[in-house]
């Protein structure tokens, strides 16, 4: 079955942002729990990276269920200023492992996976050189969150 995947930025709504990373909790535990009952039935998998104002999110799985789920995503009330990065195909699942999970970074990597090149999510291989494209990005990211979590 062919994957589509999405990734998008976009700013979090005032009360989940207020408390920043020291308190995630509330609002966006339940966004999360919300999201992954949804995105299982789906057959979608993905992440979630909070700075503490900011979300990009990266989200893969069938046509169908990716739509709905995305669909869910650009309708919630709890960010703006969604600026939709790159959609599309994608070979294989880069994610398979969660319906959905949130990790903290750091604001000066996301504003750089933000800005890097997601065409046709393209991995380059290695994300230390200076041109890793945003896929490189990510997949570093999460691995290294995940180690230290
Ligand atoms: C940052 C963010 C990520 C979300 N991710 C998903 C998702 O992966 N799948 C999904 O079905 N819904 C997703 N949603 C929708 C939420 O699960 C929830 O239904 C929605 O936020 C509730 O509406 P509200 O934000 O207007 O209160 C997301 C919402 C936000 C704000």
């Amino acid at each position: 079955m062919p994957i589509r995947a999405v990734v998008y930025a976009s700013e979090a709504a005032t009360e989940i942002a207020a408390d920043g990373l020291g308190q995630v909790q509330g609002k966006l535990c339940s966004i999360i729990d919300d999201a992954a009952r949804f995105n299982r039935d789906a057959g979608v998998t993905g992440v979630l990276l909070f700075d503490g104002t900011r979300f990009l999110q990266y989200l893969e799985g069938p046509e169908d269920g990716l739509s709905v789920a995305y669909s869910r995503v650009v309708g919630a009330s709890s960010h703006t200023a969604l600026v939709e990065l790159q959609r599309g195909r994608v070979g294989n699942r880069r994610l398979p492992f969660w319906p959905m999970r949130w990790l903290p970074v750091e604001s000066q990597v996301l504003t750089r996976m933000t800005r890097a090149d997601w065409t046709s999510f393209f991995q380059r291989g290695d994300a230390t050189a200076p041109n890793a494209s945003g896929m490189d990005l990510l997949l570093a990211t999460v691995q290294q969150q995940v180690a230290a979590s």
